[in-house]
């Protein structure tokens, strides 16, 4: 085959939405061999671990990998590794990019195209919480490393971009030292890249603008809590989470997942919007070079939100199998 690609459904509605994208895929006619792998609590709860090794080697030995979604249960479970934070960590994707499109459904901004770039390695995603006590405290780490790297792709993203413009969404004011690092390191940074207009915004002013004026945004850079946050924001200004797309990117390897969790309220019936993660392989074909077929993807979904089926969270009645098939058919 011209590209192999690794797919992992990981919990919930990830068992609905892979094998949805993977027939979209094989829909678009490319030469694409499929690799399966396993990630997440459910195989964690039968086998021990979150994230075996074996998947890892399929990561690394395939072009590139789709994700589904994973299960973090909210309370301490002795062992357990978040599956996601795990591989973005241990593959080094150190850029999460996550899009946020207007689409032709119910509640959608108009006239949005920005991208949320998220340092996705350290700040507090570093996972090191203790207690003393009634006290817990938990460390963000930020290193000028990897400020000075997710700096430099999102400003080479915002290059590629017709806007051209990079707001740097940070907390400095409260947080000098940390917070103030990765302003910093960006901004010198940016005076490598004169023709992007780079500014800086305040994370909590940056949610009120992007409410009152998404359109006026461009590209955007925060660190992992920050960019985790505000990127369900953005999702919601277009659509929500079943249309949300993102990749996590690193100089190796790649790995493309919806924005959304595995909606255990819904896992197993047959209702999942299977569109973020259509999106997500879409990115997918992107990174692979695969501009042409991306690009028919992403009409393919628009085409289809447009006429319907919808699934349920945009107010139709399609399951996750008939939705599915439109797109088949609009591809085709
Ligand atoms: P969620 O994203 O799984 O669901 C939030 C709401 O959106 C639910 O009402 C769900 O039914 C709906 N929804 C999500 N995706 C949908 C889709 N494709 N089609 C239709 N409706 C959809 O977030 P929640 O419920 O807070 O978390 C559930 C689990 O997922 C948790 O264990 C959480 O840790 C995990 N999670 C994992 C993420 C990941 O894999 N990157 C991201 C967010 C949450
Ligand atoms: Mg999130």
């Amino acid at each position: 085959a011209k590209y192999t690609i690794c797919l992992i459904e990981g919990d919930g509605i990830g068992h609905e939405v892979i094998p949805a994208a993977r027939r979209v895929l094989e829909a678009t006619g490319l030469d694409l061999e499929f690799v399966e792998a396993h990630a997440g609590y459910e195989y964690f709860l039968e086998h021990g671990e979150s994230v075996p090794e074996a998947t890892i080697e399929k990561v690394m030995a395939t072009d590139a990998t789709l994700f589904g979604a994973a299960t973090s249960p909210s309370k301490k479970v002795e062992g357990f590794k978040g599956a996601i934070r795990y591989m973005r960590r241990r593959l080094d994707l150190f850029a999460n990019v996550r899009p946020a499109k207007s689409h032709p459904v119910p509640g959608s901004y108009e006239n949005v195209d920005l991208i949320l770039v998220r340092e996705n390695t350290e700040g507090l995603y570093v996972e090191q919480e203790r207690r003393y006590g009634d006290t817990a405290i938990a460390d963000a780490v930020i290193t000028k490393r990897a400020s000075q790297r997710i700096g430099e792709y999102a400003l080479k993203l915002a290059q590629r971009r017709e806007k051209k413009k990079l707001a740097v969404i940070h907390k400095a004011n409260v947080l000098p030292v940390t917070q103030g690092l990765f302003l910093n390191t960006i901004m010198d940074e940016a005076k490598n890249y004169p023709d992007v207009q780079s500014y800086d915004v305040i994370v909590d002013a940056a949610a009120m603008h992007l409410v009152r004026n998404p359109a006026s945004f461009d590209v955007l850079v925060a660190t992992n809590l920050f960019g985790d946050i505000l990127s369900d924001l953005t999702a919601g200004l277009v659509g929500g989470l079943g249309i949300a797309p993102s990749g996590n990117i690193g100089l190796e390897h790649a790995v493309f997942e919806s924005v959304h969790g595995s909606a255990p309220d819904i896992a197993g019936q047959g209702v999942a919007n299977p569109t973020a993660t259509v999106l997500s392989a879409a990115m997918l074909l992107d990174h692979l070079g695969e501009h042409d077929m991306a690009r028919k993807l992403e009409n393919a979904v628009d085409q289809v939100l447009l006429e319907g089926p919808r699934t349920r969270d945009l107010g139709g009645t399609a399951g996750t199998q008939e939705f599915t098939d439109a797109l088949i058919r609009c591809i085709k």
